[in-house]
């Protein structure tokens, strides 16, 4: 029987045609291994819990994850990320979902909760909260080694189980997804990147001429700069790590402190995974110009000092959906996008379906791996395994109908030498 909660059931038929249109376009994760994972059946009593943005595409995944014999629990990865319609799609097909648009901090975690309850032997989370949860609120299943394997799809999510494992305090084998090069090099550039038309939506604003700060240089922060350098836009990077930063400027951007950037910006957009990137006081809230357009594409709403700034602002009214005016005490106005939450996924649909195409591929294998190769790591982080990394890859071209060369014996053995040179 399917265990659930979800916004509206009878959306279902709105969400199953989003899953359609998004598995036409994620023939490696819908198609290739589905399909196999649905003859093979490589997941047979395994329950698998995972904590994410509950999208058409993570549909998806969960289809592919339950063809192979699984037993899929789902909850949000973000309070405001979760399509409704898609949740409701899941259901029927016996996949337990626990998330709907708008939930409160303490239903967030009832509902990853509801998850744990279910007793999964791995864990897919994006963010970190869900492996938390498990650590500080479920041991048992831990100790009892019911968990056999931990995934983590995102940045700031690797980030947190890392400060874990240097305390001690990891006791599960992590497998850091989002540092496979198939997922980073593409889903966190180029998702992130043309997460930038999230922000039009948002407010139906022309790029070009635009002056745009571009907080970071990193995977998303640099496919964010990139798409809207194209749009037109002149993008202005701040940075704090120097080697990126001198990547921005030979890039082409240029390259400030915030402080300085902020009082020409007519857009702002984060994606550090750091904490209050625009600092949280009333002398920059000041510099702020009229009608600047905010926005965040980390992972927490706290690049953005969202809190600080309700708290500064006379007045806060909604004016689009998902879109505030907050007018400053000077009388500036400014839009704040998704209230300091993932825009891209809270004003339009995330990733587009070809990007995660990937980064779920990633993740069906590597359950795959996690049941075969069940008891062979201790807790810590693993790195992906640089096969199925390049398998995705391989999969992903072959779709795509390009083919690429391969080393012969004699290039490979070069490559792989030291004794041939001048
Ligand atoms: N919106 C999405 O759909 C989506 C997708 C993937 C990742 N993410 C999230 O986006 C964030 C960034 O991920 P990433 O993969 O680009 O990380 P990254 O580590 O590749 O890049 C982050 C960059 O930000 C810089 N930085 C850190 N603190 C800063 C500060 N205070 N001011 C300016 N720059 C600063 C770092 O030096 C680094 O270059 C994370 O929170 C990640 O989880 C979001």
């Amino acid at each position: 029987m399917v265990n659930y909660k979800v916004a509206d059931e009878s959306l279902s038929e709105k969400g199953k045609e989003a899953l359609y249109v998004a598995e036409r376009k994620m023939p490696v994760t819908a198609k290739v291994i589905r399909d196999r994972f649905t003859k093979e059946k490589p997941l047979v009593g395994v329950v698998i819990a995972g904590c994410l943005h509950i999208t058409k595409e993570t549909g998806n995944l969960a289809r592919t994850l339950k063809s192979g014999g699984a037993e899929v629990y789902l909850c949000g990865s973000n309070p405001l990320s979760t399509q409704d319609d898609v949740a409701a799609a899941l259901i029927k097909e016996d996949i337990n979902v626990f998330a709907w648009h708008g939930n409160t901090d303490e239903e967030f975690y009832w509902c990853i909760r509801k998850c744990l309850e279910a007793k999964p032997n791995i864990l897919i989370d994006d963010g970190g909260d869900m492996i938390v949860t498990l650590h500080n609120e479920f041991p048992e299943l831990i100790e009892k080694g019911t968990i056999i394997g931990c995934q983590e799809e995102t940045t700031t999510g690797v980030k947190r189980f890392r400060a874990m494992d240097k305390q001690g305090a990891l006791k599960v084998p992590l497998f850091p997804v989002n540092d496979a090069r198939c997922k980073n090099q593409f889903d966190n550039e180029l998702g992130t990147g043309q997460g930038i038309i999230s922000a039009i939506y948002g407010m139906h604003v022309l790029f070009a001429g635009k002056k745009v700060v571009i907080a970071g240089y990193g995977h998303c922060s640099s496919g964010m700069a990139l798409r809207a350098r194209g749009l037109g836009a002149d993008v202005i990077i701040t940075e704090v790590d120097p080697i990126k930063a001198l990547q921005a400027r030979f890039a082409g951007y240029q390259v400030m402190p915030i402080a300085k950037a902020v009082p020409n910006a007519e857009i702002i957009l984060t994606a550090t995974g750091c904490k209050h990137v625009l600092p949280p006081r009333p002398e920059v809230f000041d510099m702020l110009k009229d009608g600047v357009i905010l926005g965040n594409l980390g992972h927490f709403d706290i690049e953005i000092p969202t809190k600080e700034l309700y708290e500064y602002a006379i007045e806060i009214k909604p004016i689009r959906r998902h879109v505030e005016e907050l007018i400053l005490p000077n009388g500036n106005k400014i839009y704040l996008l998704a209230k300091g939450r993932l825009a891209n996924l809270v004003l339009s649909e995330g990733h587009p379906s070809e990007v995660m195409d990937m980064s779920f591929g990633l993740q069906s294998l590597m359950s795959e791996y996690i049941v075969r190769n069940k008891g062979s790591w201790k807790a810590g982080i693993i790195n992906i395994p640089p096969e199925i990394d390049d398998k995705v890859g391989f999969l992903k071209l072959e779709s795509m109908g390009i083919k690429i060369d391969k080393l012969t014996e004699e290039q490979y053995n070069y490559i792989h030498g030291y004794l041939e040179g001048t």
